[in-house]
């Protein structure tokens, strides 16, 4: 075949396969095979030295129109194949920039956590510090060690599940005033936060389990009007001035005297209602002088010491904080009640 020949067949041997070509990539080797430096264009320009000298010059110039030509076919397919590709990726990620936002949904603090933390804070603001007891203690922690002789009807106050004879669910948070004095001297000052257990009755009022604060203050000298004013203090803080507060006395065999504090029931600010049980007000605390047995089984000698103590319901006040008309919305997990706080 004459040189003049291979040059047309590699012409349309080319186009074939440029015609056969779909994507820029197929193109870009198209490329190389045909116009690489060991490809076939550059083979003939070999063959060139074999020529005459007369024949050289026409036969050059039809190679490199060859190569320019072929060129030229790779250049602009590969651009309009670019091009298509390009427009077709566009279409399958298409978006579009006017829709809104997808929201993220934001965790936030249970309105009880919310409640714990606002009064532990006040309380750390009092020079108190934070301890914390078991959930599942014994009898004497829970009720001996508080002056709650065996077969006390003070027991009765506090309905109470018994893991076995001795081990039970506490009751209240009162076991780590006894765990304290065991393990510490005065000067005692202390609160702890946890959760309590009783076997009650569940209404809009009271549930099976629920959160306290208990406090313990021992000291030399430290007297009811102290107890009296750290309650001022706190609920004056805590409600800013604008709630109601009652003092009235009460009976706790863990302290002599006792008292428990109310709050005027925000819900019906005073008018009667299920939560306060139509009386006005919400009991929110029972507190007392720490009774001589109670630090004589602590190993604190009720000559030198004493002290006050409380025990503060975290649902009731909560109910009465954020105005909520009902303690088991506390538990039922309603989004719609949660992320209202
Ligand atoms: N533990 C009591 C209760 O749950 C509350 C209480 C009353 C705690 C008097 C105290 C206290 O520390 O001194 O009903």
């Amino acid at each position: 075949m004459s040189l003049a020949d291979l040059i047309g067949k590699l012409r349309s041997d080319f186009l074939e396969e440029l015609k056969a070509a779909v994507s820029s990539k197929d193109l870009e080797s198209l490329k190389v095979k045909y116009l690489g430096k060991k490809g076939p264009v550059a083979n003939l320009m070999l063959e060139l030295k074999g020529c005459t000298q007369d024949e050289r010059p026409h036969l050059g110039k039809l190679i490199n129109d060859l190569k320019e030509e072929l060129a030229s076919h790779c250049e602009n397919s590969i651009a309009r194949l670019k091009s298509e590709e390009l427009q077709s990726q566009f279409a399958r990620e298409w978006l579009d920039a006017t829709l809104p936002g997808r929201k993220r949904p934001l965790g936030r603090l249970h309105p009880v956590t919310q409640m714990l933390q606002k009064v532990i804070d006040l309380f750390i603001g009092m020079g108190f510090s934070v301890q914390y007891g078991p959930d599942v203690d014994t009898d004497y922690y829970n009720f001996e060690g508080l002056n709650f002789p065996p077969d006390h009807p003070a027991r009765d106050m506090q309905d109470t599940f018994y893991l076995n004879h001795n081990f039970l669910l506490r009751t209240h948070t009162s076991n780590v005033q006894v765990h304290a004095m065991e393990s510490h001297q005065p000067p005692i000052r202390i609160i702890a936060p946890g959760r309590c257990f009783r076997n009650e009755n569940i209404s809009a009022r009271s549930h099976v389990f629920f959160h306290q604060v208990e406090g313990v203050y021992i000291d030399q000298n430290v007297t009811f009007a102290d107890l009296l004013a750290t309650f001022q203090e706190f609920l004056s803080k805590l409600f800013g001035e604008k709630v109601e507060t009652r003092f009235r006395p009460s009976y706790f065999p863990f302290v002599e005297p006792g008292l428990e504090i109310d709050v005027r029931c925000t819900r019906c600010k005073g008018a009667g209602c299920r939560i306060c049980k139509h009386s006005g007000w919400l009991e929110i605390l029972g507190a007392g002088m720490v009774h001589p047995n109670v630090l004589r089984k602590g190993n604190i000698d009720p000559e030198v010491y004493s002290g006050y103590a409380w025990g503060m319901g975290i649902e009731r006040l909560a109910i009465n904080f954020f105005d909520i008309p009902d303690i088991r919305m506390f538990t039922e997990n309603d989004l719609r009640f949660l992320e209202q706080f």
